[in-house]
């Protein structure tokens, strides 16, 4: 049995003013703000990374979800420690030893991630599952915001959480009030949206939204 969190993607905030908008999305009801880290290697695109978060850290007591879309993610494991990350998430296709990966952010205090790509098998996860704290199935190409949510990524939600029921499984990429029931119903508890949260009228609502269709699909205790 799992629980929504709901985690709004500040790369569609307003980063001349990011602390607010972190304080902004906690207000609303948000239990994680994802932060985007991207080198243009491992994506097309460059974002923030550990500077940031260290000088955002003071501003906020919010759960830093780090989602790193970099190649090497091995190398800024203590970066992000020190500046305060609460969970760091690396692509399985970025890095040749998992396992140790996992356990170095571990020793470093932080919870361990690990993303999937839309066309990578859900498979390659199992070995590391039972050391791990959260899955993160990306639903579109990683790199950008405001794509087109892949229901195809669906059956891998699925499999993990028929394998894994108390695993903290998060999706990211699209997703919006129109199809947070499918994430939902195939097992997906920790919801990230940039665009559908940022650019709603009431955010709020769409926090809430997500929270309870999320927790109304879980099965009876
Ligand atoms: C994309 C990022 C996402 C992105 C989601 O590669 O990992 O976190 O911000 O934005 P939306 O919800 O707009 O697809
Ligand atoms: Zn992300």
């Amino acid at each position: 049995m799992v629980i929504a969190k709901i985690a709004p993607s500040l790369l569609s905030s307003d980063f001349a003013r990011l602390a607010e908008e972190c304080e902004r999305m906690l207000s609303l009801g948000a239990d994680y703000l994802h932060m985007d880290v991207m080198d243009g290697h491992f994506v097309p695109n460059l974002t923030l990374g550990a500077p940031i978060i260290k000088c955002l850290r003071p501003h906020t007591k919010g759960f830093l979800d780090c989602h790193l879309m970099v190649s090497n993610p091995e190398q800024w494991v203590d970066d992000f420690a020190s500046a305060g990350a609460d969970l760091f998430c690396f692509h399985i296709e970025a890095t040749k030893d998992a396992s140790a990966l996992i356990d170095d952010i571990h020793a470093r205090g932080m919870k361990a991630g690990m993303a999937i790509k839309p066309d990578t098998p859900v498979d390659v996860v199992y070995e590391f599952a039972e050391k791990l704290d959260q899955v993160l199935v990306m639903t579109v190409e990683p790199g950008f915001g405001g794509q087109s949510f892949m229901p195809t990524c669906m059956d891998k939600v699925r499999e993990l959480r028929k394998r894994y029921p108390n695993l903290d499984i998060e999706v990211d990429g699209g997703l919006d009030p129109e199809n947070i029931e499918v994430a939902a119903k195939a097992g997906a508890n920790v919801i990230v949206a940039g665009s559908s949260i940022f650019k709603a009228k009431s955010p709020e609502a769409v926090i809430s939204l997500f929270r309870k269709t999320v927790n109304d699909a879980q099965p009876p205790a």
